[in-house]
């Protein structure tokens, strides 16, 4: 085995400059790649299966004989090929709050990305989501720093595996650093006015529990700070990340991030002007930056930029490559019967069941009794609402159709196969498109709704509305469907209605007018099987919300972990609560909190928990601490520690939670994290809302 360093210390100029290039195969084709992998290039993305095997000959076989590094977006499941598993979306699978799942869920999903011999996903996102109008929310494990990096880390684990360079390992890039969410207005790639001390106290968290837990790669956003682009922030890239954090992966910019510099942020002038800002600021690998390679070559013979800077980027690369097994085998690649093998199938609907999230329900819910059906709506029967963004629908790649792929179950199908056991009778009416403004469905949709015992209105949204660079300033549902549901009201049926939706819309007359709401955002193959189930009772949902939902656009941000102010607790034409907070979750049972306790010497929390309903369920319990007087100000409550527990009819555990002092920490106005001496209110329940949690006080000296 060569030394990455031995390697480095031959390599020419012109290879170095071209290891740190990352190129679209989609883009360039197959010819212009080719030249790219004899060259030398050190990456590609979005190129799979064969494409991707002739490329790696070429170059292992020119100049330094140095492997490529293929790059795909597999953030839920590597579901750019069709074959592959469609895996619900990381905001879906955050309702479970299982990090056990989420690791399992990526464990699967490296298998399938590793059978296509692919060595890197573009995945975790640890942004958060924290606005509406933003349309990558969808991407996101949603608005909690604390939640989102523990399911972060966790699918780092499960992407790397515990051996890297195992045939089923692949590199995990998280992305998008930093405050990518936060974009003014909720426009993508916008700037964003936060600090570094709120980066290093709400937003840095996340990423740095994947370092921990050996993140490989990381890439930086499309967007600034206060002025200054992500990609030539070296504070954030070098100081912070790579010095502070010790991250020993590389960093890859995202999409053109070079180029951006120049035409879209203009902090640049020029290609060598942004190429060199880019490398000096700590970026190691330029993603869909071609001319960088002839503007670094120019920069470091002109003497403008010195030949260590390359070659600390390539180090980090290579050692990367290695750790990976790729110098060992460059053709490393799972058994592809992975691909949608029937494991995967078996965990995608396990996942899609735990991340059912019932939002109310006024007794109707489970559905009992012999009763005729009427299932309407865009997002019933349209297996696209349920995969949402990063599949083969919405950024189809070379060489593949955007047909859907069986197996994969709808709503209506859901319903329909259930309804048989439950002697039930199903109508379908359609009623109206995702996003028309006028729909012509409405009379024949309420001709069976007069006919039937109940309804069940399926709405949302889809990737036309929302995805990169497709964000919503009315996030409610589109007008046609408030038609469709407005006139499905007047027929005096029940409503049961599942949200198959991105991320949170504002929907208070949904929350008003039906008998029950229920979601999974988009819960992939199974998602619309999995809400049927659960409308059947053939399983007690116990998802939580990982993010609010507000009534209005307006009304944001309200996600549950805001600084305290005073004035304005609500607006004049509206609450300042959102209509479903962070962490609520129904259940076909209920669940009482008891004999709380906090050990202040061992840190200690005791709970009992226990089922009080007639059904067995499951509960997930949320732990939450304010820091009562502090040197900045700090949330109201912030979520510590969270644990599912299974309990039968009746029964009740005591459950248990150990901390350390730095779980009760804060950054100062210095930019530390500290924990800082006094008196902490500890709280625990099954949601965020303040009324339904148990407290207690104690004091750190
Ligand atoms: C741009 C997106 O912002 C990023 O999330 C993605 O991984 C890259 N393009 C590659 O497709």
């Amino acid at each position: 085995m060569r030394m990455v360093e031995e390697i480095v210390k031959n390599m020419t100029l012109e290879q170095k400059a071209a290891q740190l290039v990352q190129i679209p195969y989609a883009q360039v084709g197959r010819e212009k790649a080719e030249e790219w992998a004899r060259l030398g290039v050190g990456s590609f993305l979005h190129v799979m299966g064969d494409n991707a095997k002739r490329l790696q000959e070429i170059a292992v076989k020119s100049g330094a004989h140095i492997p490529l590094l293929f790059g795909i977006d597999a953030v839920h499941g590597h579901c750019l090929n069709r074959k592959a598993t469609v895996f619900p979306t990381q905001l879906s699978m955050a309702c479970a709050f299982d990090p056990a799942l989420v690791k399992r869920m990526a464990q699967a999903a490296a298998k399938e990305i590793s059978a296509d011999g692919l060595h890197q996903t573009f995945s975790p996102v640890l942004c958060l989501g924290r606005d509406m109008r933003w349309g990558r929310v969808d991407e996101t494990f949603g608005e909690d720093p604390f939640l989102a990096g523990e399911l972060g880390a966790a699918m780092v684990e499960g992407y790397q595996g515990e051996d890297n360079a195992d045939d089923t390992s692949v590199m995990a890039c998280a992305k998008h650093y930093i405050g990518y969410g936060e974009a003014t207005g909720g426009r993508d790639s916008y700037d964003t006015s936060i600090t570094y001390r709120k980066i290093k106290d709400t937003f840095l968290p996340p990423f740095e529990k994947a370092v921990k837990a050996g993140l490989a790669s990381i890439m930086t956003a499309y967007g600034s700070i206060d002025g200054t682009p992500c990609t030539s922030d070296k504070k954030l890239l070098k100081e912070i990340l790579k010095e502070e954090l010790g991250f020993d992966g590389f960093v890859v910019t995202d999409w053109q991030n070079v180029s951006h510099l120049i035409r879209e942020q203009h902090v640049a002038e020029n290609e060598k002007d942004a190429s060199r800002l880019a490398l000096e600021s700590g970026n190691d690998m330029m993603m869909n930056a071609p001319e960088f390679y002839e503007a670094i070559l120019d920069l470091v013979e002109s003497g403008e930029v010195k030949e260590e800077q390359l070659d600390a980027a390539v180090l980090r690369i290579l050692t990367v490559k290695k750790r990976f097994g790729l110098f060992e085998d460059p053709f490393k690649q799972a058994d592809e019967r992975y691909l949608g093998c029937e494991e995967h199938l078996r965990l995608n609907k396990e996942i899609a069941r735990e991340s059912v999230v019932l939002l109310k329900n006024d007794g109707i819910l489970p559905l009992t009794g012999q009763k005729r059906i009427l299932v309407a709506g865009p997002s019933a029967d349209d297996i696209r609402c349920n995969y949402g963004d990063w599949t083969y629908f919405s950024h189809p790649l070379p060489d593949y159709d955007t047909q859907p792929v069986r197996p994969y179950v709808t709503l209506l199908e859901g319903v329909k196969e259930l309804a048989k056991k439950h002697n039930c009778t199903v109508d379908y009416v359609k009623g109206c498109e995702i996003n028309e403004e006028i729909q012509g469905g409405i009379e024949k949709t309420v001709a069976a709704a007069k006919k039937a015992d109940i309804v069940i209105f399926a709405c949302g949204d889809n990737i036309l509305l929302a995805a990169e660079a497709c964000d919503r300033a009315d996030v409610r549902l589109p007008k046609a469907q408030r038609e469709l549901f407005k006139a499905l009201c007047a027929t005096g049926k029940p409503i049961v209605t599942a949200l198959i939706c991105t991320k949170p819309l504002c929907v208070p007359e949904v929350d008003a007018h039906s008998t029950a709401v229920l979601t999974n955002f988009n819960g992939g193959m199974f998602g619309g099987l999995a809400l049927a189930e659960a409308v059947f009772g053939e399983i007690n949902p116990h998802g939580k919300l990982p993010i609010s939902f507000p009534y209005h656009v307006g009304q944001q941000p309200c996600y549950y972990n805001q600084l305290p102010g005073w004035h304005c607790r609500s607006y004049a034409d509206m609450p300042e609560k959102p209509l479903y907070p962070f962490g609520k979750g129904l259940s076909y049972t209920s669940f009482a909190y008891s004999d709380m306790s906090f050990d202040a010497k061992t840190l200690t929390l005791r709970v009992n928990v226990q089922n009080v309903g007639e059904r067995d369920g499951a509960e997930i319990v949320q732990v939450y601490f304010r820091d009562i007087v502090s040197s900045v100000i700090t949330p109201v409550k912030q979520l510590v520690a969270f644990r599912k527990v299974q309990l039968k009819a009746g029964e009740s555990k005591e459950l248990r939670f150990t901390f350390t002092r730095s779980d009760f920490s804060l950054v100062n106005a210095q930019e530390r994290r500290v924990t800082e001496a006094g008196a902490f209110e500890i709280m625990v329940g099954g949601r965020s809302d303040d009324a339904d949690l148990q407290k207690c006080m104690f004091t750190l000296s």
